[in-house]
């Protein structure tokens, strides 16, 4: 297609554009991470491992959200309000995430923490965040005409963002003494507040994921149906209670595993709709084969279904005993934020960026997407047989030394690493060809208004004279 880049949806896409970039860093950031877990030493005194996993864990949820955020307004627009109701707030809250993204860079390099895990930075950045987050919220609602008959994405969206505000700003209760006073209330907050927040966040990337669906299809019967309603409320009532398995080694109320342990369970059906539909999705699969961006979505679907499996199992409190503080945590968290996060994000960056813009080479992105894949898979296993091992040294009474532990582990992070570097080389076979041919397109295009704006004021002047 042509360079038909306008003003009002190419806004929007800044935030996507930005989010990529953050992705190639954080990816960065991951490998070094990565050889510092199999070369003791490595970069010790540049950048050591203490900085390098802030460094990455931050980029990449910001990666998440900053893309959602641009998602959610491009989407917003091609929902029928055909622009953003203010372009003024749009810029601010852009401005304001970089910002608060620079500062935490430039704090973490420095060595300067003073957060909690995940938001390792000084607490005082989290006020761009807030700032940013509420300016968000006001353009959302305001850029819709009405509430009502709305498809299920808009209320996802919507309820997504609330919940994003509130929990962001419960995981930082620990600032007040009232909450910081008492360990396990302090440890019952910080982890409820992480649980909930990844469901908020998660919310906003399946409202968006059905836009796209419905975009795709051109048919909005699914967005409008009772399933899709039902799943949500589902969903809504995950986000609210899901977060207990956090807490199955901390001494609180016993009610509080319970509930924990049951809602857990109400993700089967989930798990028992996805089989059921997978027919409907083999059939659809073979209809929109064309499609890359749909091609994402399949493999998002897959991935949302391994790691439902894997969750699942570490619901049970008696396996979670072994599982926690264990590769296999991490492997839980990063099979999640690049299987499902990151490639259903990516599937809806692909559909928006070469929406106006020619498309990159689709050969390169589908080898780029199966390498990533089949890579994801080895790192995600390594992961789990790594955390295993360490569950068995943890649980064994003889009580090894930790060297021996470290020995027996070892193969299996080294094929991590090596998965890693596959992963990275998969994904930026995807990222780079989408954003030089957007880039381009989004130049030419600038350049193009520039020069016909620089025409027509020539023309105006010579009339005059
Ligand atoms: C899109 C790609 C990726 C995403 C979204 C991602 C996300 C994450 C997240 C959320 C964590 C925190 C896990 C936790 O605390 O439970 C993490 C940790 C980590 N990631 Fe990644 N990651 C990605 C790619 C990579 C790659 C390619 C490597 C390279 C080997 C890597 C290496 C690491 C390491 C070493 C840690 C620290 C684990 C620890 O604390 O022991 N990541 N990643």
């Amino acid at each position: 297609m042509a360079a038909s880049n306008n003003k009002n949806t190419a806004f929007p896409k800044l935030f996507i554009v930005s989010a990529l970039l953050l992705l190639c860093c954080g990816l960065v950031f991951g490998l070094i991470g990565g050889l510092q877990y199999i070369i003791p030493g490595f970069w010790r005194n540049t950048l050591s491992f203490e900085k390098v996993r802030p460094l990455h864990v931050s980029s990449m949820v910001f990666w998440i959200i900053i893309a959602l955020v641009g998602v959610v307004l491009s989407f917003l627009q091609q929902h029928g309000t055909r622009r953003n109701y203010s372009p003024f707030l749009l810029r601010a809250q852009l401005i304001l995430l970089c910002l608060a993204v620079l500062l935490i860079f430039i704090s973490y390099f420095r060595g300067l923490f003073g957060g909690r895990e995940y938001w390792e930075f000084p607490p005082y950045i989290s006020i761009f965040i807030i700032a940013s987050w509420i300016l968000f919220l006001v353009n959302v609602i305001a850029s819709l005409i009405t509430i009502k008959k709305q498809p299920v994405y808009i209320w996802m969206w919507l309820t997504g963002i609330c919940f994003f505000l509130f929990t962001f700003l419960e995981s930082y209760l620990w600032l007040i003494p009232y909450f910081n006073r008492h360990l396990v209330n302090d440890m019952t907050v910080q982890w409820k507040s992480y649980g909930s927040m990844v469901g908020s966040w998660n919310m906003i990337m399946y409202g968006s994921s059905i836009f796209l669906m419905d975009k795709i299809s051109g048919s909005k019967t699914y967005s409008h149906s009772r399933i899709a309603f039902l799943l949500y409320f589902l969903g809504l009532f995950n986000l609210m209670f899901n977060w207990g398995h956090h807490l199955y080694t901390v001494p609180t109320h016993p009610y509080v595993h319970y509930i924990a342990y049951a809602v857990s369970m109400t993700e089967l059906l989930i798990l028992g709709r996805m089989i059921l539909t997978w027919r409907q999705s083999l059939t659809a699969a073979q209809k929109f084969r064309h499609n890359i961006a749909y091609r994402f979505l399949l493999f998002g679907d897959v991935w949302i279904l391994l790691t439902l499996v894997l969750a699942l199992a570490m619901s049970i409190p008696a396996i979670n005993v072994y599982t926690h503080g264990t590769y296999i945590t991490v492997g839980h968290t990063m099979g999640a934020t690049i299987g499902i996060n990151t490639f259903l994000i990516l599937g809806m960056a692909y559909n928006l960026l070469t929406d106006e813009c020619r498309e990159p080479n689709r050969k390169i992105i589908i080898a780029g997407l199966n390498l990533a894949n089949i890579a994801l898979f080895v790192f995600w296993i390594s992961l789990i047989v790594a955390g295993v091992l360490k569950a068995a040294w943890q649980m064994n009474p003889e009580r090894l030394p930790y060297a021996a532990m470290l020995d027996s582990v070892k193969p299996w992070l080294i094929s991590f690493v090596v998965a890693g570097f596959v992963l990275t080389t998969g994904l930026l076979m995807i990222v780079l060809p989408l954003l030089k041919s957007y880039l381009s397109c989004y130049f030419t295009s600038h350049l193009f208004s520039l020069r016909s704006l620089n025409a027509k004021k020539q023309k105006r002047e010579l009339s005059l004279e």
